[in-house]
């Protein structure tokens, strides 16, 4: 943050008055501020209080005389390095995203062309309205760095999603999505290959055997690592999803030709991360052309290979994080399993619940590691929990490298 230029929009949320400890975290990282409120934010807080502790007059008013050039809306755009909003209310969100420049928090966040960061913060029946969530999804579109609001007791009384999250933890989302920028994300210089989708096993030439994987979380987990700034491989069996931005997509269906792709790249990769839900067995005779309807038919399975076994038997350097979708005792296999497989980390997850697993947006479970401890995760989103992955991953490197 040293010598950074920050621009803090603040909106009239009730949370505002966070924005002033925002702000002086800022300062205390090395950060020059400029606050720019809207009018409605300053019956919340004072204008006052953020003049002192920004150290600079607040704008507010795009019409007052003049006194200063230096707080003129483009002189103000042009001057900052990132802009960040705290708190957003779904009404700026949405003039913002519609164009509308009709203030100085608006008109400026429009003039500039660096980063932009918002907080949203507001009721929860107002942050799930669907306007409010296409606003931000359309501007997440737009490159616009949106922060995931905090869960909890929210100022109308009641409890949900919307509340913003406490200074420290924008203070840190901000500095850490600056440095991806800057190119100086987690798993910078570092090779990262992940697996999704489920794998499909030929019967023949038009059936299969599959499984219920969406390949949501390893899409997610790769998305992240490459905005983490690593050279990242995606393994994936077939899904339906977008392959995300800056990453090398190897495209495979059966375990096998999962494995092969895996094996070829493993002794370059410092980090393998298998979400991909590979069948543990495939038919023994493939059909060359499509079977006949008849009244009954067996067919006859084999093993597949168990590709992170392998690659656990053979780890040199590489940190080795494994899934485990489980019903049942999910910490006690996990413990098992992360043993066994030679892993760095598993992620355990209960696939018997609506809200975790396969075809869900959301997920929850366990990190465990090799020597007996666990984390929990709560239920959080897959996009959540891919970046929470990539953050402990980038740790437990970190700790290798000592
Ligand atoms: O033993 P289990 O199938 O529960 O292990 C799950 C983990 O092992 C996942 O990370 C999955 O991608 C991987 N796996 C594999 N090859 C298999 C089966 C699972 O690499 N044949």
């Amino acid at each position: 943050m040293e010598g950074k230029h920050i621009i803090v929009g603040v909106s009239a949320g009730i949370a505002a008055y966070k924005a002033i400890e925002v702000v002086s975290r800022l300062r205390k990282a090395g950060a020059e501020v400029k606050v720019v409120m809207t009018e409605h934010a300053t019956h919340i807080a004072t204008p006052l209080t953020f003049g002192e502790i920004s150290g600079h007059p607040v704008a507010i008013d795009m019409w007052e005389e003049i006194h200063n050039w230096n707080v003129e809306h483009i002189a103000l755009a042009t001057w900052a390095d990132a802009y960040i909003v705290v708190p957003a209310t779904a009404n700026v969100i949405g003039k913002i995203n519609a164009g509308i420049a009709d203030d100085m928090l608006t008109t400026t966040i429009m003039a500039t062309p660096a980063p932009k960061f918002l907080c949203p913060a507001m009721n929860s029946e107002m942050y799930k309205n669907p306007i409010v969530q296409r606003n931000l999804e359309s501007l997440r579109q737009l490159g616009y760095h949106i922060m995931e609001p905090a869960s909890g007791w929210l100022a109308c009384g009641v409890t949900g999603v919307g509340r913003l999250p406490e200074p420290e933890a924008i203070v840190s989302w901000l500095t850490q999505e600056l440095q991806v920028i800057d190119g100086n994300g987690l798993l910078k210089d570092k090779t990262v290959l992940v697996t999704a989708g489920g794998t499909q096993e030929y019967i023949d030439p038009v059936r299969y055997i599959g499984n219920h994987s969406s390949g949501k979380m390893g899409y997610a987990i790769a998305a992240e690592a490459a905005k983490q700034g690593a050279r990242t491989i995606l393994v994936s069996a077939p899904t339906s999803l977008d392959v995300p931005q800056g990453v090398e997509y190897i495209p495979v269906d059966s375990a096998e030709s999962m494995k092969a792709a895996v094996d070829s790249y493993y002794d370059n990769t410092d980090v393998v991360i298998m979400a991909a839900a590979v069948s543990d067995f495939r038919v023994a005779n493939k059909a060359e052309q499509k079977i006949k309807k008849m009244d009954s038919m067996t067919l006859e399975l084999v093993k597949n290979p168990d590709i992170l076994q392998g690659l656990g038997e053979r780890k040199k350097d590489q940190l080795l994080v494994g899934f485990a979708a489980e019903t049942e005792h999910v910490l006690a296999y996990g413990e098992d399993k992360v043993k066994r497989k030679n892993l760095d980390m598993l992620v355990a997850n209960d696939v018997s619940k609506s809200n975790a697993g396969f075809n869900v947006d959301t997920n929850e479970g366990y990190f465990v590691y090799p020597h007996g401890t666990s984390k929990v995760i709560p239920n959080m989103k897959k996009t959540e929990l891919a970046a929470a992955i990539i953050k402990e991953v980038s740790t437990l490197l970190r700790n290798k490298d000592k």
